[in-house]
């Protein structure tokens, strides 16, 4: 067992959603923590578990409120470690994964201060077991890409080269990416994927509010439009969506999360 007696800054990973996915390193930083900054997909109920005197800063964004910008996060994690010995900078899922942890933990590392990553459990994994599909299948996948859908609705940016993920990998699990479900849609079918490749999109997966919704490529994206699927939303594509096994899902925990965030 780790002593947290740490003069520096907990990157810590929240999970999905479920409190019960918190890792039982992380419960125990966040009991000691003096410092605690959050984002919006973080569990209300964590905040509980903070000692009383803990500042608490909220850094995440509000419906119809723009994300606070990385630079001024990056300038009260810095500030903050300068107040508390113990910080804690909590992030949903784990914080390496498409949540910009390595950036915030380069900034502090290079003003000098303490850094240690506390992984989490990842919605990429977390939200098709909740759904009763494996993202890997000894007779349907045997690789998968984790990927962002975010980055073709900026086109200033690199962006996913999806005509050649089509045929690199047997599945996909795609974070961000309803909003630009037609592009990516319209690039794996150049790439040369089937239409009728299975496909399956997760809303508020591990909570209450849970829904999935199976179907094909092609349609995948009319049936989210129809049923009003919101964010936060995974993807996953590819032939494991048939080996969903409905029996073993986890019953979705008791709590909120916000949508449309
Ligand atoms: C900025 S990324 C952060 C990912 C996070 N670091 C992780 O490891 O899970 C946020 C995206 O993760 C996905 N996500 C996170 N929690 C989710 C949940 N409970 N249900 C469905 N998707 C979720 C959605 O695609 C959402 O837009």
């Amino acid at each position: 067992m780790t002593n947290v007696q740490f003069a520096g800054v907990y990157l810590v990973g929240a999970g999905p959603g479920d409190p019960d996915l918190l890792t039982i390193k992380a419960e125990r930083v966040l009991r000691q923590c003096r410092g605690l900054v959050y984002d919006s997909l973080v569990p209300q109920e964590f905040l509980d578990l903070v000692p009383n005197d803990c500042e608490i800063q909220f850094v995440g964004k509000r419906r119809g409120h723009h994300s606070f910008p990385q630079s001024k996060i990056n300038t009260i994690l810095y500030q903050m470690s300068m107040r508390h010995v113990c910080v804690v900078r909590l992030k949903g899922g784990d914080p390496f994964v498409f949540g910009r942890g390595a950036e915030e933990a380069a900034y502090l590392a290079a003003k000098g201060v303490a850094v240690e990553v506390v992984p989490g459990v990842t919605a990429g994994i977390a939200v098709p077991a909740y759904a009763g599909i494996p993202v890997t299948h000894r007779l349907a996948g045997s690789s998968v890409t984790f990927v962002t859908g975010h980055e073709g609705i900026d086109k200033r940016r690199p962006s996913v080269n999806w005509q050649a993920l089509a045929k690199a990998s047997d599945g996909l699990v795609i974070y961000m990416g309803l909003h630009n479900l037609q592009f990516i849609t319209e690039q794996l079918l150049i790439g040369g994927l089937d239409s009728t490749t299975p496909a399956a999109v997760i809303q508020q997966g591990t909570v209450i509010g849970q829904r999935c919704i199976t179907s094909t490529l092609s349609q995948l994206s009319n049936e989210i439009q129809l049923l009003g699927i919101q964010s936060p939303s995974i993807l996953i594509i590819g032939d494991v969506v048939k080996y969903q096994i409905e029996e073993c899902c986890p019953q979705p925990a008791n709590v909120t999360m916000p949508i449309d965030f």
